[in-house]
């Protein structure tokens, strides 16, 4: 059995990778975050909010079980948060910062560092897929946390594929950025106030045009990703190159 811990399976880019991989029997799902909305024989869910950081530690020996008849262990941490859009230094409240951090980059470290100590003896293929974002390639005014957790995901993986090298692992770390994808992500970013983002039109746009991406898509593309990570020697990946 392939087994695929996932985080954000409830929604968005993280379902649609979750269902498009249980389509294949050989695959089990462990899917990480507050709700549950898949029913499948393969899939088991961990309740969990990656907010209360006491709480993900806590729990932690609940997601990384044995896996006694795994053939493959994929680690796929892609529940993430915008948080406030909005300038720094103009009413954000201090602890949106912290926020941001825990979900996007704390838990995601604290994942990675749980998956690499647990699984470490296990002599089967082992990969890690961070879902980034191009906005952490450049900056976008209203979206400093975001901007900054993601590129903090981007360092994160290459320093850990670096380590996994260094010690003559055979662990893939890629930072995956899924572009423009129809979730209620995007949802959130075009009702925001255009005081506080500059380029809120340009996303309005892209709904208006039908140039987003359905979760579906990039969640089928992903998978295919999963299957042809040998084609990929870079970490940093985008849908794009799929
Ligand atoms: N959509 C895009 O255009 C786009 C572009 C670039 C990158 N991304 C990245 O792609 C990933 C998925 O985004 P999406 O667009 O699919 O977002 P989404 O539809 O808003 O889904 C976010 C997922 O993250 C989980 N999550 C949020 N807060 C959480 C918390 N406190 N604890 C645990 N889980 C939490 C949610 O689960 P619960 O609410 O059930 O906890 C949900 O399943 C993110 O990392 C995002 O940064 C998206």
């Amino acid at each position: 059995m392939n087994y695929y811990i996932i985080t954000g399976t409830s929604k968005g880019i993280g379902k649609a990778i979750a269902e498009e991989l249980l389509q294949d029997e050989n695959n089990f799902v462990i899917g990480v975050c507050r709700n549950s909305t898949i029913q499948h024989k393969n899939y088991r869910h961990q309740p969990l909010d990656f907010s209360d950081i006491p709480a993900v530690e806590h729990n932690l020996h609940k997601v990384f079980v044995p896996f006694k008849d795994a053939e493959r262990l994929v680690l796929i941490n892609n529940a993430g948060v915008l948080g406030d859009i909005g300038y720094v230094g103009e009413g954000m409240p201090n602890e949106r910062f912290e926020f941001v951090f825990d979900v996007n980059v704390i838990v995601p470290a604290m994942l990675m560092n749980t998956f690499l100590q647990v699984y470490q003896s296990l002599q089967i293929p082992k990969v890690i897929v961070n879902i980034s974002s191009g906005a952490g390639k450049y900056p976008i005014d209203g979206w400093a946390s975001y901007c900054a957790s993601k590129a903090a995901i981007d360092m994160l993986s290459q320093t850990i594929q670096q380590e996994q090298h260094v010690r003559a692992s055979d662990v893939r770390v890629y930072a995956l950025s899924p572009g423009v994808v129809d979730t209620a992500m995007q949802e959130h970013i075009r009702e925001s106030d255009a005081a506080k983002f500059s380029n809120v039109q340009r996303f309005r746009d892209y709904k208006e045009q039908g140039e987003l991406a359905s979760p579906e898509e990039v969640g089928s593309k992903i998978a295919w990703f999963l299957n042809n990570t040998d084609k990929f020697d870079e970490v940093i990946v985008s849908v794009r190159d799929m």
